[in-house]
């Protein structure tokens, strides 16, 4: 059944205390909850319980066994006369047959959960739904050598031996929280323990649960954990309000972690890490994940959400929470620049494509396909917006205000906007739109200059998406400023212009030289801009911005006007980027990471994006040709650049030494890029002799893409010091899965047969097939050849795992940006996932969607 937002109603029923009582075991564990129920609303109402194949071996209602209960689908209803019971019921669940992973499941012969958003209806009988907030108290017994560690949410309150082999403990959590935030582990885990002394003095007993050979990978993220909670009361003053905080690890998961209430679970990719075996991508990712789970302390559990239209109140504001955390860990500027490209990488074809929604949507299948980009990451850009239109004091009290006034509530997106403008003082009325209405807005703009008058024209328009033709008019904050093109210096301050209207003019007088416009200055707002400057002008801005977003953003407009020229026109004159690119190479006055970024080509995909039909292999060739070119015609640069950020420490995480790491490796592509004969000789050289994962890796890559006999040695070697490290098989596989070469897809076929292999493990099946159809050209492959394979893993993962199977659809759904050959193509495999039988409703969903959409 379709779920639609008009349809909310409040819960019938609260649900004000829990007490549950866990008999674990992997293959029969037995789940007895007691629920103090109160009515919340009419009477005459039975009390309805969420279950998801659960089957109840008693229903008591005040101690008494009773028989008038019945199953409605899969609701337990009970009829119930009068307004406050004690229910209680009892059900059997098997964790380790459990392959969806959400509620209770085994891994790596653990027991763990995972209940957003609607898991716990898995473990037991449960008004299931983000509004119902209760304390818990949860007992656990299990076997006491099997599962030495017992932990759930909240602070442990008794232990005990029960003398038969197994032992039990108590957990209580007093802050009243949704079922989704349920939390329970079972297992044989090691701990690296830490303490953290909030502001008002509580001491905080830090814990981070993994199997006891991956202890020694755990400090960067404890140490991520006490920076976080140190930034939260620093920026936001939120202080953290338990006695214990833990995380445990897990190898199967399906997502990136999940911020249960004092219990955090995580994928192990994002804690365990050391030089050897992680690059720094993911260090950073792993702080910006501790963060983000950290956070939603308050932004997400303190204050959650009231249903799962609003999932972007706290997904949102945690993703703009623990962007502003990592910004402050090093480079801001290069920090905005990830960002944007994660964006574009995801969001923008979201936005333009079949599946393209309201950050807050009207309705939905299938809950869990809504954990999207557009939730996520355009979520975090309007509270960015937000912030930028209120200015950091305003921002800052407005969002007192909302935690002050929504502290232990369930909350609307609309109770965040009216705190913003009632705490920071201005009127967004207008601004709500960003979260009714779908697409990425576009903006014209075009500078002219007549006698000391320079006049700026804004034209916004918003593509029509699936459900919504017309559109309005946003709010859109745009920072701008002028530069004089003869002197190179900025003509006035930056400003920030509200683009409210379809169109408007501004004008800035007492402009005596030639302007050079800048506009969306640090991305202020997430649109396309559609400028008319010259490729002399974005050169211009690339030397001289003092913005660094906007400095990179004219280098990436320059790359991209020759990359789609390279495309259509099969050539492009690519002197305004080598000599651009030469001279960032060049300006001592940049950080080194910033210039990293700032001389990477732009994605193909983001170039298929810019093309009204892709040609994968246009691209894909325009692409090659500049970067041979930049790599010949800079040839000695890079060579220079690669000797002199060779370092001779051991590997140290700091923003100076990844900097060196990233732009030597970037050196390293560009010498390849080149054709040089020693490339795979230089990257061999770099792979054996590295002492961590991002150089190796980074070697790696360089000689997956290549020809070279080194190429089977690397990935020989690299496999055989690496059997039994899941996390960097999974890189392994990913590397193969990302090449560049033409038999990519018969790699990619036999990596699928590879005993390591399996869909089973959600990492594992990421790191092939999800890698597998991001690659342009091996995915698009003219025969639909990627396709198939594609379609053919979906429907096998579905039947083990429907949200993971789910997740990896939409490149499927691309069709309409293709020629009709490969548009037909996808489209046959589409009908054939959606004609398959027993198709989970999450794949069912994707999948017509984006056949209709
Ligand atoms: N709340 C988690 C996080 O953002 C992610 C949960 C994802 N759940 C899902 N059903 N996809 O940290
Ligand atoms: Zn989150």
């Amino acid at each position: 059944a379709v779920h639609r937002r008009e349809d909310y109603r409040p819960p019938a029923w609260l649900v004000p205390d829990v007490s549950l009582d866990f008999a674990l075991d992997p293959s029969a564990t037995r789940v007895r909850a007691r629920l103090d129920v109160r009515r919340g609303g009419e009477t005459g109402e039975p009390l309805r319980l969420d279950g998801d194949g659960l089957t109840p071996i008693a229903v008591l209602v005040d101690g008494v066994a009773v028989n008038d209960w019945r199953m409605e689908n899969d609701q337990l209803v009970i009829p119930l006369s009068g307004d406050a019971h004690v229910i209680e019921t009892e059900v059997e669940i098997a964790p380790d047959r459990n392959t969806q992973l959400m509620g209770l499941y085994s891994s790596g012969g653990n027991l763990c959960t995972q209940c957003e958003a609607e898991g716990f209806r898995r473990i037991t009988f449960f008004p299931d739904r983000p509004d119902v907030l209760a304390t818990y108290r949860v007992r656990m017994s299990a076997d006491k050598a099997r599962y030495p560690v017992l932990l759930a949410n909240g602070d442990p309150i008794a232990s005990g031996d029960n003398g038969d082999g197994t032992h039990w403990a108590e957990w209580h959590d007093p802050f009243p929280k949704p079922s989704y935030l349920f939390a329970l582990v079972a297992g044989d885990l090691a701990c690296n323990r830490g303490t953290f002394t909030t502001r008002s003095g509580r001491e905080v007993e830090l814990g981070i649960w993994v199997r006891a050979a991956d202890l020694s990978k755990t400090d960067h993220a404890l140490h991520a954990l006490k920076l976080s909670m140190a930034w939260d009361e620093r920026v936001y003053g939120r202080e953290y309000d338990l006695d214990v905080f833990n995380i445990v690890a897990v190898d199967d998961f399906n997502f990136g972690a999940m911020e249960n209430k004092g219990l955090n679970i995580f994928n192990s990719r994002y804690i365990l890490a050391d030089p050897d075996t992680a690059t720094d991508y993911d260090y950073d990712a792993i702080a910006t994940v501790v963060a983000h789970e950290y956070f939603h302390n308050w932004s997400g559990n303190r204050v959650t959400c009231r249903d799962w239209f609003q999932l972007s109140l706290k997904e949102g504001f945690t993703v703009f929470r623990d962007q502003g955390f990592s910004a402050d860990q090093g480079s801001a500027a290069v920090k905005r620049i990830e960002d944007v490209r994660g964006l574009r990488a995801s969001q923008f074809p979201e936005d333009a494509g079949p599946l393209a929604h309201p950050v807050r949507p009207e309705s939905y299948l299938e809950i869990s396909n809504f954990y999207t980009s557009t939730i996520y990451n355009k979520g975090a850009e309007l509270i960015r917006m937000m912030a930028t239109i209120l200015g950091p004091t305003r921002f800052r009290a407005a969002c007192d205000l909302y935690f002050d006034r929504f502290d232990g509530t369930a909350a609307t997106c609309e109770d965040f906007v009216a705190c913003m403008e009632e705490g920071g003082g201005v009127d967004l009325s207008r601004f709500r739109l960003w979260y009714s209405q779908a697409g990425t807005p576009r903006v014209a703009a075009s500078l002219s200059h007549d006698g000391g008058r320079a006049t700026l024209r804004l034209a916004q328009h918003v593509p029509p998406t699936p459900g919504q033709a017309v559109k309005e008019p946003m709010v859109l904050p745009l920072k701008i400023r002028l530069f004089g093109a003869e002197t190179g210096r900025p003509l006035g301050p930056e400003q920030l212009v509200l683009l409210e209207d379809a169109s408007e003019t501004i004008l800035f007088d007492g402009v005596a030289e030639r302007p050079v416009l800048s506009i969306n200055r640090g991305f202020s707002a997430p649109v396309t801009i559609e400028s008319d400057r010259t490729a002399e002008e974005l050169a211009f801005l690339a030397r001289h911005d003092d913005d660094p977003f906007a400095r990179y953003e004219a280098m990436q407009q320059l790359m991209l006007d020759t990359l789609v020229a390279g495309a259509v026109e099969g050539a492009a004159d690519h002197r305004a980027v080598i000599d651009a690119v030469a001279d960032t190479l060049d300006d001592p006055t940049l950080d080194r990471a910033f210039v990293a970024e700032a001389v990477l080509l732009p994605s193909e995909s983001f170039i298929g994006d810019q093309l009204s039909v892709v040609d994968p292999d246009a691209i894909f060739a325009a692409r090659e040709a500049l970067r041979a070119d930049l790599g010949r015609a800079l040839g000695d640069r890079w060579r220079e650049i690669y000797d002199a950020n060779e370092s001779d420490r051991p590997y140290e995480y700091t923003p100076a030494a990844k900097a060196a790491r990233r732009i030597r490796n970037v050196a390293l592509g560009y010498i390849a890029a080149s054709g040089a004969s020693d490339a795979a000789a230089l990257a061999f050289c770099q792979f054996e002799r590295a002492d961590n994962m991002t150089d190796r890796q980074g070697a790696l890559s360089v000689l997956v893409n290549g020809e070279s006999d080194l190429r089977e040695a690397a990935l020989d070697i690299f496999y055989n010091r690496y059997a039994g490290n899941p996390l960097v098989l999974d890189k392994w596989f990913q590397t193969q899965a990302l090449s560049t070469r033409v038999d990519t897809l018969a790699a990619v076929r036999a990596l699928a047969e590879h005993p390591d292999f399996t869909l089973a493990n959600p990492n594992r099946a990421r790191s092939l097939i999800g890698a597998f159809a991001v690659n342009q050209r091996a995915f698009n492959q003219a025969d639909g050849a990627g396709y198939r394979f594609l379609a053919d893993q979906l429907i096998a993962l579905d039947r083990l795992n429907p949200q993971t199977a789910a997740k990896l659809l939409p490149p499927l759904g691309r069709w309409r940006r293709f020629d009709p050959a490969r548009a037909a193509l996808m489209r046959a495999e589409l009908e054939r996932i959606v004609g398959t039988s027993g198709l989970s409703k999450d794949l069912f969903e994707q999948a017509s969607k984006s056949l209709d959409g």
